[in-house]
């Protein structure tokens, strides 16, 4: 940790239902986080009524996802005009799920990205490898293109938050060494200072995600350039979650 407040992020993906999270916000209700740390969960669309209803104020929430522009005619879709009205401070985009699960491109994911930002949602904005990218050396590369689409379509980094996914580590138990995620911290970060620019890039958090959980996060916290976490399974359960918000102290 090294670049501004450390952030965690919790990614409850699609699980839960109105019981477990009810015993969930519970739990997070009563436990102790450090206080120089920004944490969000990003509950299912259809429970943030719930959560925004019965959570501290000291999380904030977040969607997994929202639509590219406006609302209106788009079956199924949710706008980052309703994210705001309902109390969302944060979306998640561009995660490996919704790439190579759903299929969203680098420029749909661009282009939700502005608009969340022009909305006031900042954005928890996700980029990763495959493995068989890793192993052909092409990690960097990969990274890089995801990062420019982002570049290409926003105004400002101000409210951005870069997390770090490599899709070999998402949900397998197999989480990147501290030097592995440190490695692509560093790289994402020079890439900004080439590209956008060296304010950018001093000022910008790089969040790690990929199996972290409440035995391997003070490792991964010592590391410069990992200014936080995006968790998954991890964050389903209130005690780990805290020990991964408080693994900064
Ligand atoms: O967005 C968080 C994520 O993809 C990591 O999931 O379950 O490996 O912590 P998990």
């Amino acid at each position: 940790a090294g670049t501004g407040k450390f952030f965690v992020g919790g990614n409850w993906k699609c699980n839960g239902s109105k019981d477990s999270i009810s015993k969930l916000l519970t739990d997070l209700n009563s436990s102790t986080l450090e206080s120089d740390v920004d944490v969000v969960v990003a509950p299912p669309f259809i429970y943030i009524d719930q959560v925004k209803n019965s959570l501290t104020d000291r999380i904030e929430i977040a969607a997994q996802n929202c639509w590219t522009g406006k609302g209106g005619a788009f079956t199924g879709e949710i706008s980052a005009e309703q994210l705001k009205d309902i109390g969302c401070k944060w979306v998640v985009l561009g995660h490996s799920e919704r790439r190579h699960v759903i299929g969203e491109d680098d420029q749909f994911i661009g282009k939700k990205a502005a608009y969340a930002l022009s909305q006031g949602l900042g954005v928890m904005a996700c980029i990763g490898e495959l493995l068989e990218e890793r192993e052909a050396g092409n990690t960097f590369d990969v990274c890089f293109q995801q990062l420019k689409a982002y570049a290409d379509a926003v105004p400002s980094w101000d409210n951005i938050v870069i997390a770090y996914e490599p899709v070999w580590a998402i949900g397998t138990g197999k989480v990147a060494t501290p030097q592995q995620a440190q490695e692509v911290h560093v790289a994402v970060r020079d890439w900004l200072s080439k590209n956008v620019s060296a304010e950018v890039a001093s000022k910008t958090r790089i969040i790690y995600g990929g199996s972290v959980n409440g035995g391997n996060c003070a490792e991964l916290a010592k590391e410069e350039d990992i200014d936080g976490f995006l968790v998954g399974g991890a964050s389903l359960k209130g005690p780990e979650f805290a020990t991964i918000v408080n693994s900064v102290a």
